[in-house]
């Protein structure tokens, strides 16, 4: 199965990635995620992302489709995969397409998350990562056990540059004038799914299976 999970930042991608993943038995593949821990592993490719996510800015399409294209290619990806934060352009919608074309492959569905702007802020501001394993929370809505601490490996939590308000203000900006419009892109071709995920996190994840299950 192969999957993608598309909306604004913020939306529950992450949270609802990884659950999905679990769930169906396919590897999670977060573009977000792999440049940070390029990043932190001191890498090229990861230094030069980096700057353009502080800013809250895309990354360049290139450097994106490359890191795709070499992470699909891996063996746990042979029975599927999810796509988070990947496409995030027209251009690499259209890149994705021909790749899985070359291989045989198409797309089940994108599943679109479909927050309001001011829930986003609020989800946005509120989140703590850990710095390990990059394990996701929020100071009101999904709390640690332990504040400060991340209950999966005891790390410590902390807010990503990107979630600073001005960084907040810059990719609300870019989803609105780069990704959205591939909103049409994936209805044209009638593999859109719109997901109302307000609620908690397992009530998005019940819509959600809901309708992964639909797709079998
Ligand atoms: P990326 O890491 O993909 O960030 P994003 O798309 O902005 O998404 P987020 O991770 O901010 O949010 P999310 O939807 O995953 O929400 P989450 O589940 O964490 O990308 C980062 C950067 O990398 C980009 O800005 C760009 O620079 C670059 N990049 C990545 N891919 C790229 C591409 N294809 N092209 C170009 N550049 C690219 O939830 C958010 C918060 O809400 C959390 O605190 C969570 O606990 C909470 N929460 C989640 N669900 C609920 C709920 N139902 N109720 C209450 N709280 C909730």
């Amino acid at each position: 199965m192969i999957l993608v999970l598309f909306g604004p930042p913020g939306a529950g991608k992450g949270t609802q990635g990884a659950r999905i993943a679990d769930a169906v038995g396919i590897p999670n593949v977060s573009t977000g995620a792999i440049f940070r821990g390029l990043a932190a592993a001191g890498t090229e490719v990861g230094t030069q992302a980096l700057g353009y996510m502080k800013r809250g800015e895309l990354v360049p399409d290139q450097i994106v489709v490359d890191l795709v294209k070499e992470r699909i290619a891996q063996p746990d990806c042979e029975k599927g995969f999810l796509l988070d934060g990947f496409p995030r352009t027209i251009a690499q919608a259209e890149i994705l397409d021909t790749m899985l074309a070359d291989l045989g492959l198409g797309i089940d569905a994108v599943l679109n998350f479909d927050v309001a702007e001011d829930l986003l802020i609020e989800r946005l501001s509120g989140r703590r990562t850990c710095i390990t394993c990059g394990a996701t929370y929020h100071v009101v809505a999904v709390p640690p056990k332990v504040d400060g601490t991340c209950d999966a490996c005891g790390a410590d939590l902390v807010q990503r540059p990107d979630d600073m308000p001005e960084s907040i203000r810059t990719r609300l900006r870019e989803y609105a004038a780069k990704t959205e419009p591939v909103l049409g892109y994936y209805g044209a071709k009638g593999s859109l799914k719109n997901i109302e995920a307000i609620g908690s996190p397992e009530d998005v994840f019940a819509s959600v299976t809901a309708v992964v299950q639909s797709l079998d």
